[in-house]
């Protein structure tokens, strides 16, 4: 019994696909009717599928989802929500994954953590849901004190304001980019109120000429502004009008950064060299923005020198210097990637979203302008109850030693892929800090490839960039999850699926 269980109901890497379809739907069948659900208080002790991926259940959502709303394209997983605990998801077809997505990085407790369970059951929780806040015009005295309590626990080094957008990194962005451009007019004198009548109300300012640089395989969101600062995939910016703004080159490296410390200097001298050059051709450009590993579009990571010095470089153009931590904050093992920098000069804005569940950004003060219109959007800016999970799980993470935790786990993972992955010549550059890890494959149809054959058997995962696949796991991950990880990739080239790539 035991033997047919495991062989039928848990079925290994490649036992599953030899099982003809009618008799896979039997047993799939007879195993929702006769085992019961995981209970959701406890993770299960593994991943487990039981139809292929995407199975029927999905493909006839994707379907149906295609016919009523255009965001079908990017959809990969239907969850369900009351199945799923910690670091697994289970999918309407009642398979369970490991999670290495995590919804991008934005579960930093994975799924249905007790504490922020019990936080929801409060009435306080439930009064900051159902009463929506015009946050421009009205407080409450809870938000005052979530605020100061929370940011005290959050706000990066020497910069001391905060203001909160629309949940999204996009946003975030938007309104950092609005406060470089007030704070260069400020700086050259045209934003006083004698100007107001100067000001053309289709928009056409003074500071109209005013530009941002951000860099090639960056990404900042996908709105306006934005979506101009861009520049991963010509994809998500096709037949967008947007502006004319610069662009200049990110350093790629090669890892480990220790073996290649000759090739990694030149490729970063030669970056700063061209963006030095287009800051001098462009006077008006008043911030650049940049990630610290550029997460969407390959997870470039650049070294701690290399952002000092484009650090002094925008203080010496007067170009307001702009980190987007949306993806990276609270995930490279401490609150902020730029930490590891240790600038001279703090940021001037910092921006965040995803972990945080709230999204906004930090400023210095001298970026603070008195009487001139700041505020992202009119009413509605945030959810003060994603405000209250943020606080829970800023708790949960300092009192349990969360990133460190996470840290270690991740550490052993990357040694393990060092000492066993290392010699399969489709596998390299394994990089990362925290639990912000990727690694690269030969190509995409090679990542691609693994990708599938990772959900298949139950590692959920993607890609990032041409051909990088990364990991954004849980601040609860730990080194058994790894292991399902680490099985999917010892399995992979010697599976048919890669197989199968070199006869096409
Ligand atoms: C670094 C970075 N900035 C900005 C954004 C945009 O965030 P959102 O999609 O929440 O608007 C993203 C999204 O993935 C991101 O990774």
């Amino acid at each position: 019994m035991v033997f047919i269980y495991h062989r039928l109901f848990r079925p290994r890497i490649y036992d599953y696909e030899m099982i003809p379809r009618f008799v896979r739907n039997l047993i799939y069948k007879a195993k929702n009717r006769f085992i019961p659900a995981i209970p959701v208080n406890k993770e299960p002790s593994a991943p487990h599928m039981q139809t292929a991926y995407p199975g029927p259940k999905m493909n006839n959502l994707l379907n149906d989802l295609e016919m009523s709303s255009q965001d079908y394209l990017n959809t990969q997983a239907f969850v369900q929500h009351e199945k799923s605990f910690g670091n697994f998801f289970v999918d309407c077809d009642e398979n369970t994954y490991v999670d290495f997505y995590t919804n991008i990085g934005s579960l930093p407790l994975g799924y249905n953590h007790p504490k922020l369970k019990e936080l929801a059951a409060s009435d306080e929780y439930c009064m900051s849901f159902i009463n929506r806040l015009d946050v421009n015009h009205y407080y409450t005295p809870q938000m005052k004190e979530l605020i100061e309590k929370t940011i005290k626990q959050m706000t990066p080094k020497k910069l001391s304001q905060v203001i909160f957008t629309c949940g999204c990194g996009s946003s975030a962005n938007e309104l950092a980019v609005k406060i470089a451009m007030l704070r260069r007019g400020n700086s050259e004198g045209r934003n006083n109120m004698q100007n107001i009548r100067t000001v053309d109300l289709t928009g056409l300012s003074e500071g109209s000429g005013l530009s941002v640089l951000s860099f090639r395989n960056g990404f900042h969101g996908r709105i306006g502004g934005s979506l101009t600062l861009t520049r991963s995939k010509p994809i998500q910016k096709i037949g967008v009008p947007h502006f004319d703004w610069p662009m200049a080159p990110f350093p790629v490296l090669k890892h480990p950064l220790k073996d290649n410390l000759a090739y990694n200097n030149a490729e970063e001298a030669r970056c700063l060299e061209e963006i030095e050059a287009v800051m001098k051709k462009n006077p008006n450009i008043c911030a650049l923005i940049v990630e610290p590993v550029q997460a969407e579009g390959g997870d470039y990571w650049g070294t701690p020198a290399f952002f000092r010095k484009l650090r002094n470089l925008a203080k010496e153009n007067n170009v307001t210097f702009i980190v987007d931590e949306v993806q990276t904050g609270m995930s490279t093992g401490r609150m902020w990637a730029h930490e590891l920098w240790d600038l001279e000069t703090p940021p001037d804005v910092v921006t965040f979203a995803k972990k945080f569940q709230v999204s906004g950004l930090f400023i210095h003060k001298d970026l603070i302008t008195k009487n001139l219109s700041t505020e992202f959007c009119g009413d509605n800016c945030f959810d003060l109850f994603r405000l209250n999970n943020l606080s829970k799980i800023l708790n949960v993470v300092e009192k349990e030693n969360l990133f460190q935790k996470s840290e270690k786990a991740t550490e052993n993972f990357k040694k393990a892929f060092k000492e066993e992955f290392a010699r399969f010549p489709i596998y390299s550059n394994i990089r990362g800090r925290g639990n912000f890890v990727a690694f690269d494959m030969q190509n995409s149809r090679e990542r691609d490839a693994f990708v599938r054959f990772s959900r298949k058997n139950g590692v959920f995962i993607t890609g990032c960039g041409e051909s990088a696949v990364r990991l954004r796991p849980t601040l609860i991950v730990e080194n058994k999850h790894y292991q399902f990880l680490q099985n999917v990739i010892g399995e992979f080239p010697r599976s048919k699926d890669y197989k199968d790539l070199a006869k096409h």
